[in-house]
């Protein structure tokens, strides 16, 4: 171990999202993969026995002989990324928050909860304010903050620059790719040239997470935007990459420059404190009249970049516009890692 590094360890490292950890954590520059945990089915084994890897790219080498550890608090480093099962998520994740544990979150399960953060670190890292709450509320010595939904965070990234317009009301379309089902996902029989107009839950999460997100700290909770949001999701045969169709209606009426704008200056603190996962720009807007695309864009700037493009008159909402992210790292262990980097440059970590 790299006694400069901070020992970190994820929780469900097995699994798909877990592996996606595995991978963006090799060669971090200040967090060291010591600790993996999963299910009884795989603990007690070394991670390349328990593991059957689904990721481009060999397993990293200094995670191969890690014994695979029950995810029961012990001897776990302090700051742990979690990737378990939603099934078993809850109990998990609050088991190691009591024991002390910072737990980064990429499951479902306590997103919408009042004083857990739903965090973007570029859009509300003012949310992280609600864990002191958390801890008194909870009798915890620990804490969980959350990243949203692969879909949610692409939808949210691309608003929060223009919330100063007066976000009233969005409807987005989702086309989300095979790889935000984990594996094996949806049967090829199904995917196969085809479109699945139905994801459970996922309309639901897209709706009030964005709302959380996009929403204020309070002092002790966090109110969520009063902005309608309506979002159609549908699976698609594309591997890596969610694509958002949105209109929006804005209280104020900003012109096309304006907003194009307002996308591409966004930068926050991330991108201030030069975060190692942070992207130079979490926004780039694609002028060609026929971009962004999954294949072409989503690979781009280590995955962390939210692409939009094709911003132009709604006759029904105002505007419209198409935003894509990479859902399995902006949308899922990307996301977690940022999350941690600024809660350790804010001094959440000491
Ligand atoms: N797939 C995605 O793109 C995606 C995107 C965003 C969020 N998520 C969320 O991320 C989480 C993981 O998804 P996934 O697709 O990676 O699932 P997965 O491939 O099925 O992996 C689940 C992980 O949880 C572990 N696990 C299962 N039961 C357990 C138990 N009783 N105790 C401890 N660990 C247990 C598994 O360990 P074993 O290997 O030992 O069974 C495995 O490591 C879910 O909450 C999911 O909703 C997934």
């Amino acid at each position: 171990m790299n006694p400069a590094k901070i020992p970190v360890g994820v929780l469900g490292a097995t699994g798909m999202v877990g592996q996606h950890f595995v991978k963006f954590l090799e060669g971090h520059p200040w967090f060291e993969l010591t600790w993996a945990g999963a299910s009884d089915r795989s603990s007690g084994k070394r991670y390349v026995d328990a593991t059957s890897w689904r990721l481009n790219g060999t397993m990293p080498e200094g995670v191969r002989s890690l014994i695979v550890e029950d995810c029961k608090p012990g001897n776990a480093p302090r700051l742990l990324f979690s990737a378990t099962d939603a099934s078993v998520a809850t109990e998990i994740e609050q088991a190691f928050a009591q024991a002390g544990h910072v737990v980064v979150s990429n499951s479902r399960n306590h997103r919408m909860d009042p004083d857990v953060p739903l965090l973007i670190p570029e859009v509300n890292p003012d949310h992280l304010k609600v864990i002191p709450h958390q801890q008194r509320k909870r009798g915890w010595k620990g804490q969980i903050t959350t990243n949203p939904n692969c879909s949610t965070i692409v939808l949210a990234m691309a608003l929060a620059p223009l919330k100063k317009f007066g976000i009233k009301q969005v409807v987005a379309t989702t086309m989300q790719a095979i790889s935000g089902a984990g594996y094996p996902g949806v049967a090829s029989m199904d995917i196969n040239a085809n479109v699945i107009p139905f994801i459970g839950g996922e309309e639901e999460k897209m709706q009030q997470e964005t709302q959380k997100i996009l929403g204020d700290y309070t002092g002790d909770t966090i109110r969520s935007l009063a902005a309608q949001v309506s979002a159609h999701c549908n699976r698609v045969p594309v591997v890596d990459g969610h694509t958002v169709t949105v209109s929006v209606a804005f209280e104020q009426k900003p012109s096309l420059e304006e907003i194009i704008a307002a996308l591409q200056d966004f930068r926050s603190l991330p991108q201030e404190r030069k975060l190692p996962s942070a992207p130079p720009q979490p926004i780039i807007y694609l002028s060609e009249k026929d971009r962004p695309q999954p294949r072409r864009d989503v690979e781009r700037e280590r995955g962390m970049t939210v692409f939009v493009g094709r911003l132009r008159e709604c006759p029904v909402l105002g505007y419209k516009f198409i935003a894509l992210g990479h859902n399995t790292i902006r949308g899922a262990a990307g996301a977690a890692v940022l999350n941690a980097e600024l809660m350790y440059s804010e001094g959440l970590l000491d």
